[in-house]
């Protein structure tokens, strides 16, 4: 695994921060005091209250391992501590089709009221773009608190996210019977099995990233176990018919005395359809309990379809909730699968440069597609090399893929921003959608139509968690 604290500060963002007066550096891994200063910069910048000393443990356990970087004003009055955060690290991104893409999640991005709207931002968010080419990342992506910060950098939404609502007293069950059980379980004998069912329940979803070393821990309350919301937190595990854990989740329910409550649900890994229908069913039949609420839940959740009555589940705070910037679309588009086959030109603009060029992506109908660069002449040369030995070699081979793929000629082709890529990644978003709202150009008529086709993902993306 790569180790993004080997990646040296970005020279050009010390010197441009050195002419504002500011030190920007990386926090020392060793230095306690200081990974400290830098939490708490971080949690004052989103507005929260000072972390519990558990929740600050956990914090600088997590922070060992990842590469945190500061901005620190030497004239300010406690110099010690940073007066602008940012936290980046490499993770794998799930696509259409199963596969993990390299990519590089970016988090902590604060900048101190005191030093707001002076750059610092864009010369944190500039350096993370390259750390994450340094580090071989295909992508870099983010959640975010405001929709209107990220796109001058190339960041688009890439998968949307709501909270859903159950009315209990109009639940009437009719998806199928699960055949395995649910049971309830202590989250201290979950934690040894987490990890691997929230693998495949990532794996399974486009859009959803690596969980990282702790994050399940905070999940499932063992971080402050005797915390008042730690002991409110019960967690149900779904088992498959062969005794394998499939699913789980970790919820609360809210009372007043004497009146029935409402749950709370926001922890939802299911590995399985099975698991999943199933620890809805144990959430929504419930008894003693007036609404059942999950938040950062799938756009296209199955449940209404679970129900008699599908007007029992609604969607509330629907929002743009992962956000992808391509930072190598050869990489970036050869992982995922596409819906269709055909050859479709992409004339990628970015204004930072690192995905600007013209690309060709040729997909087979098997799902796998190759993708080329075209605008770069290197690239066209050893390409005719290959091409023409592949030729020779392509008669006793007719037919072959590599076969049609020499013979594949670009005629249909889009022209977009790197941002709108972004969005159309992961097919959360038909390219025809943003072509409606002038954010993508049809090159030539039926281009839209086998963009659409290609970019379509079986499963809606979707990311269940915050980082
Ligand atoms: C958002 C935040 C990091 C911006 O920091 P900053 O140093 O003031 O930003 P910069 O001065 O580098 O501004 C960079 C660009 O972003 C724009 N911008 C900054 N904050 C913005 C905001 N909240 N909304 C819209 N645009 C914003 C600036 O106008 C500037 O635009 P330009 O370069 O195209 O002219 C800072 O306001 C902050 O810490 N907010 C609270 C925490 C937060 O929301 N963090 C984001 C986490 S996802």
């Amino acid at each position: 695994m790569f180790d993004p604290r080997s990646i040296p500060a970005d020279q050009s963002t010390i010197d441009a921060l050195r002419s504002r007066g500011l030190d920007y550096r990386q926090v020392d891994p060793a230095d306690d005091a200081a990974l400290q200063s830098w939490a708490q910069a971080e949690t004052r910048g989103f507005h929260h209250a000072r972390p519990e000393p558990a929740e600050l443990r956990r914090e600088l356990r997590v922070a060992k391992q990842r590469s945190l970087r500061g901005v620190y004003d030497p004239t300010a009055h406690d110099a010690g501590v940073p007066v602008a955060t940012v936290d980046g690290w490499p993770s794998g991104l799930s696509v259409p089709g199963g596969r993990s893409v390299d990519a590089w999640a970016v988090s902590a991005v604060t900048v101190s009221p005191t030093h707001r709207r002076r750059g610092i931002a864009r010369a944190l968010l500039e350096a993370q773009l390259r750390y994450a080419s340094e580090a071989g990342a295909a992508l870099a992506m983010l959640t975010l608190t405001e929709a209107t910060i990220y796109g001058r950098y190339g960041f688009g939404p890439a998968a949307s996210a709501a909270t859903i609502k159950v009315d209990r007293r109009r639940v009437s069950w009719i998806g199928p019977d699960a055949p395995g059980r649910v049971q309830f379980v202590e989250p201290a004998d979950l934690i040894a099995k987490a990890p691997a069912i929230a693998r495949r329940a990532v794996s399974r979803t486009p859009g959803e990233i690596d969980r990282w070393p702790g994050l399940l821990e905070r999940h499932l309350g063992l971080v402050d176990p005797d915390s008042a919301a730690s002991r409110a937190l019960r967690v149900a595990r779904y088992d498959d018919r062969s005794g394998q854990a499939q699913g789980f989740v970790a919820f609360t329910v809210g009372r007043e005395p004497n009146l029935p409550g409402i749950v709370e649900a926001d922890v939802f890994v299911a590995a399985t359809d099975e698991a999943e229908r199933a620890l809805w069913r144990f959430l929504v039949e419930m008894d003693f309990v007036t609404e059942i609420r999950s938040r950062l839940r799938s756009v296209d959740e199955p449940l209404g379809w679970l129900l008699e009555d599908p007007r029992a589940v609604s969607m509330h705070d629907v929002v743009d909730h992962l956000w992808l910037r391509v930072l190598d679309p050869v990489v970036a588009l050869s992982a995922r699968e596409y819906g269709a086959s055909g050859t479709l030109t992409l004339e990628v603009g970015d204004a930072l440069g690192h995905a600007a060029g013209s690309y060709v992506l040729d997909a087979s109908g098997d799902g796998r597609a190759e993708v080329r660069r075209t605008d770069d002449p290197g690239v066209d040369e050893r390409r005719t090399d290959e091409r023409r030995a592949d030729e020779g070699a392509d008669a006793a081979a007719a037919g072959s893929r590599s076969g049609r793929r020499s013979r594949g000629k670009a005629t249909h082709g889009l022209r977009l921003d790197v941002r709108e890529l972004g969005s159309i990644y992961l097919g959360g978003v038909r390219p025809s959608v943003l072509a409606r709202a002038g954010r993508i150009e049809e090159l030539s008529p039926g281009s839209l139509a086998l963009a659409d086709r290609l970019f379509a993902a079986p499963r809606t993306p979707h990311l269940s968690i915050w980082f």
